[in-house]
Order: structure tokens, then C-alpha cells, then sequence
């Protein structure tokens, strides 16, 4: 079921939102060649808990999993696109790392991710982040009362696939607020007018995942790390907005 948030609601998803911004700016500044991804969880965990603020992810069993997701922080690296376990790998120069948080905080939820090349990265890499970061602002800019999750997806491929670049297909954005992952599905890709129409107080996570190489992903063994299939380097960027009278509010 589609469900919209009230005044009150909105409040704390903002200050938790803010809140989470905060704490994923911290976690970009902690990455650098050298650094352990578990290192990385622990930090996130640590700066969620000082916040007053809950672990959104930890002990979460998304819809089809087979277990519950062990850490706090999903840590993606180069052909991995989400959901990558933070453990005793070390970051290295040229590595592009997706920092994937979620958190609760006065009984809602909030999610944002964003991709940090490590060092110096290629310069095409510098384009693929630029590019990705750049498809989440355009489904920003679209979405708003009486547009449609299509109306979002469609701008979405349409420009990535201007800038050269390929949608990942078979992961989407999503509602978000009461639980980390609600109706409605928002892919980053489809028709304009079509899929669900967007209503003031609507929440939704927006998350374009753009590939230099195929659409296609594939799940490893460990059940939980979504790559692409080609295994080309990808990024993902992710932010908590919320559908308002007259456009849209930006809540992480
Ligand atoms: N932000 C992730 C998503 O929207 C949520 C990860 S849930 C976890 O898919 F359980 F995998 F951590
Ligand atoms: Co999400």
C-alpha cells in the first residue's frame, strides 16, 4: 500500500535526514586508500548511535533475502553496484566505493548513498560520478504533485543515455519512511505518464545506479552483493525527498 506521511511525520524525517547527511559526509571524509570497509561500518554505526538515531540496515531482511543484512553501512566497490558487505577488505587507489546508509530516527526512516572515487580516479570515472550524481537531480527536478513515478524513470535513462552511459536494470528507487523499503517501486527507467501518480506528502528514495558497460546484474554467492553481469565499474547515488503542495523537499 502507497501511504502518505503527515506534517508531523515529515518533521522527523527531515531532522533525521539531516542527521544522515551529516553522517555520510563524515563517512566520504573517511575514505582513503588503506582504509578497511568493516572500519567504515563500524563508523557509521558508531555516529548513528551518537546521533540518537537507529541502524536502518543492520538486522533488515529486504523482500527475497535469505538473511538478515549483518552491518549498518552497504560498502559497493567498482563492478559491485549495491548491497556490498563491509568486511576486511582494504580501499585502494582508483577504487570507486558506494556508501549506502540508512537510518531511524523518532520512528522513521531515512536512506542515501553516495559513490567516492578513492585518490586519484580516471578520468572517465570522474564523468561516470558526475553523470550519476547528475541523473539523481534530474529525477529530483521532475518529480512533484501530479507527475508519475514514469514521468521520473523516463528523464532519468533519457539522460544518462545522452551522456553515454547505461541504466542498471532490476534495482530501483522506492518509498521510504514507516520502513526502509515501501510502495511504490520508482524504477530509473520507463514511460512518461506511466506508474504511480505522485501525491503531496509521498516519500521516496530516488537511486539511479549508471554502468559504463551492460544493464544486466547478477547476485553473488554471499546473497547479498548485486553486480553487473559485465562486470563494469558503476555508481549509485541516492537521496530521501519528499513530494510537497508545489514540487518537491530534498530530506537528506
Ligand atoms: N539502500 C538500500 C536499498 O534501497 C537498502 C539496503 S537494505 C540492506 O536497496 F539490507 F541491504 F542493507
Ligand atoms: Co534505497
Amino acid at each position: 500500500m502507497i501511504s502518505t506521511k503527515s506534517k508531523l511525520d515529515i518533521e522527523k524525517l527531515r531532522e533525521g535526514g539531516k542527521i544522515l547527511a551529516t553522517i555520510l559526509g563524515e563517512l566520504k571524509k573517511a575514505v582513503a586508500p588503506g582504509v578497511k570497509t568493516s572500519d567504515l561500518d563500524t563508523l557509521a554505526y558508531r555516529l548513528i548511535i551518537k546521533a540518537g538515531a537507529k541502524p536502518a540496515f543492520l538486522h533488515y531482511r529486504p523482500e527475497g533475502a535469505k538473511s538478515d543484512y549483518p552491518a549498518s553501512l552497504c560498502v559497493s566497490i567498482n563492478e559491485e553496484i549495491v548491497h556490498g558487505l563491509p568486511g576486511k577488505r582494504v580501499l585502494k587507489v582508483g577504487d570507486l566505493v558506494t556508501l549506502d546508509l540508512g537510518l531511524e530516527y523518532k520512528g522513521l526512516f531515512t536512506d542515501m548513498a553516495i559513490t567516492v572515487g578513492v585518490g586519484k580516479i580516471k578520468v572517465e570515472d570522474k564523468k561516470l560520478l558526475a553523470v550519476t550524481a547528475q541523473a539523481l537531480a534530474v529525477g529530483i527536478a521532475t518529480a512533484g504533485p501530479g507527475k508519475t513515478t514514469g514521468d521520473i524513470g523516463s528523464a532519468i535513462e533519457k539522460f544518462v543515455k545522452k551522456q553515454g552511459f547505461t541504466i542498471i536494470k532490476g534495482l530501483a528507487g522506492h518509498g521510504v519512511g514507516y520502513a526502509p523499503h515501501e510502495e511504490p517501486y520508482v524504477p530509473n527507467y520507463g514511460h512518461r505518464g506511466g506508474g504511480e501518480k505522485l501525491i503531496p506528502g509521498l516519500v521516496l528514495a530516488l537511486e539511479p545506479m549508471v554502468s559504463t558497460g551492460s544493464s544486466a546484474i547478477k547476485l553473488l554467492a554471499d546473497d547479498w552483493t548485486y553486480i553487473t553481469r559485465d562486470k563494469s565499474p558503476n555508481a549509485h547515488f541516492e537521496k530521501t525527498i519528499v513530494i510537497t503542495e508545489t514540487g518537491v523537499e530534498i530530506l537528506t
